[in-house]
């Protein structure tokens, strides 16, 4: 922990001599423009890979980037972000390679941490037809992390905290991105607002514009999604 505190020292130091006010500034509250939520991976450094500077980006990170409607830690995060910071982004950014995706492909025994998998193999489930049409493995977790950041986009739609924010004049917009630690690119998997709408009949709750058809097809829509 040594080396910790000296490379804080250090820190403190460089930064004063940029700026004398460099801290007190940030004293003064934060005003984010984004919401990042991603995934506790130590290789990836949410500010570095965006560009931004401190009182810029709000974060919240787990395993595997999930947003799961009972965990309150990440619903606080949602509901304070938007309603009071009002984020105008919120991004879910996945990562080839991750650990819990990994972990969710294999069948075996992990501990605890497989109830929180689960939510990653419900997204295998969903779109169980287009994995048994991969053959290769490794394109096969490459898809998932996709599929699984877009899950993980929907269920943020489906938050309370989202269809209520969607009825405010300046709805903060979503965002799938995947982040690729081989090469260092963010890749927008290009989810769209609109298909809030389309699922609006089934998520919706304030009982209005239900129009839209349901899916009465039996193949998943959604993997119709193209990646940029
Ligand atoms: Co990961």
């Amino acid at each position: 922990m040594l080396k910790i505190f000296e490379n804080n020292r250090k820190w403190v130091q460089e930064k004063l001599a940029e700026d004398k006010n460099y801290f007190k500034k940030l004293t003064t509250g934060q005003k984010p423009e984004y919401l990042f939520i991603g995934c506790a991976d130590s290789r990836i450094q949410a500010s570095e890979i965006t560009g931004t500077g401190p009182g810029e980006m709000f974060v919240h990170r787990n395993i595997a980037n999930m947003v799961v409607h009972t965990d309150i830690n990440m619903l606080s995060v949602l509901q304070y972000a938007v309603e009071v910071l009002k984020v105008r982004h919120i991004m879910v950014v996945g990562h080839y390679g991750c650990g819990g995706v990994a972990a969710a492909m294999e069948d075996k025994e992990h501990g605890l941490i497989d109830n929180w998998l689960t939510n990653i193999r419900d997204v295998v489930r969903l779109h169980e037809l287009e994995f048994l049409r991969i053959k290769d493995e490794g394109e096969k977790f490459r898809r998932l992390v996709e599929l699984n950041v877009i899950e993980q986009v929907r269920n943020l739609s489906k938050t309370s905290i989202i269809q209520n924010a969607m009825h405010s004049e300046n709805p903060p917009q979503l965002h799938g991105l995947v982040y690729d630690i081989g090469e260092g690119l963010l890749k927008d998997l290009n989810w769209k607002m609109d298909e809030i709408k389309r699922f609006e009949h089934i998520y919706g709750i304030h009982g209005e514009n239900h129009t839209a058809e349901p899916n009465t097809g039996e193949e998943e829509t959604v993997d119709i999604l193209k990646v940029s």
